[in-house]
């Protein structure tokens, strides 16, 4: 995850803040991914790596967060190696997680953030079928740590099966509802 994340430094530094503090070293990355799998464990934040099939190889992470400003509701974030970007992962994981989020979390909606002037990232919720509910003026600090727009894209519970998301199949490797998918 370290190596990933250097080699993707400049790609991250466009649209995300926190690796404005990278690289912060292997022991850092370590005690974040003991706090993460805390997290984890008490259901408020769930985090994941996303790796090739094939290799094993790590190629981006994303989550489902609770950012605790509403019951029940999470919010999809993700990133993905440069080297590997347009080919649809960030779409597959997003659609992977909003089921998860409604099917195992009985999330009451799911939302996705991003800045306006980051096409690649806004075009995963418009591929999902999620709806933009908000353009939101100073909604949270870029990169430059000035307050930036906001989209804030949002899909509810009963759109789900007309969704494009809905249509993934996920492999959750047990079975969420007791029936089998
Ligand atoms: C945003 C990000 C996660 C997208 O990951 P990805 O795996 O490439 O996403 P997908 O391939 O599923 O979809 C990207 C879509 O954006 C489109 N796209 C990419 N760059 C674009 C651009 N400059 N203008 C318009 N559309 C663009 C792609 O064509 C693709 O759409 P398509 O499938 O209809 O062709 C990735 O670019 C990334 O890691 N960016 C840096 C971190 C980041 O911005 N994270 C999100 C913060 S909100």
């Amino acid at each position: 995850m370290q190596r990933l994340v250097v080699d993707n430094l400049e790609h991250l530094r466009r649209w995300l803040p926190w690796a404005l503090h990278e690289p912060e070293g292997a022991e850092k990355k370590l005690d974040r991914i003991r706090a993460g799998r805390r997290e984890f464990e008490s259901g408020t934040d769930l985090r994941y790596g996303v790796f090739e099939r094939e290799s094993g190889r790590m190629l981006g992470a994303c989550g489902l967060h609770d950012r605790g400003e509403e019951p029940g509701v999470r919010e999809i974030g993700y990133w993905i190696d440069v080297g590997f970007v347009n080919r649809g992962l960030a779409t597959e994981l997003s659609a992977a997680l909003t089921r998860m989020g409604f099917e195992c979390e009985a999330a009451s909606r799911i939302e996705i953030h991003c800045d306006p002037r980051n096409a690649a990232s806004a075009a995963v919720p418009r591929k999902l079928g999620y709806r933009l509910r908000e353009t939101r003026p100073n909604h949270r600090p870029g990169v430059d740590g000035e307050l930036r727009t906001g989209l804030i894209w949002e899909i509810l519970p009963d759109e789900l099966a007309h969704s494009a998301a809905g249509r993934v199949a996920v492999h959750y490797g047990f079975d969420p509802l007791g029936t089998e998918r």
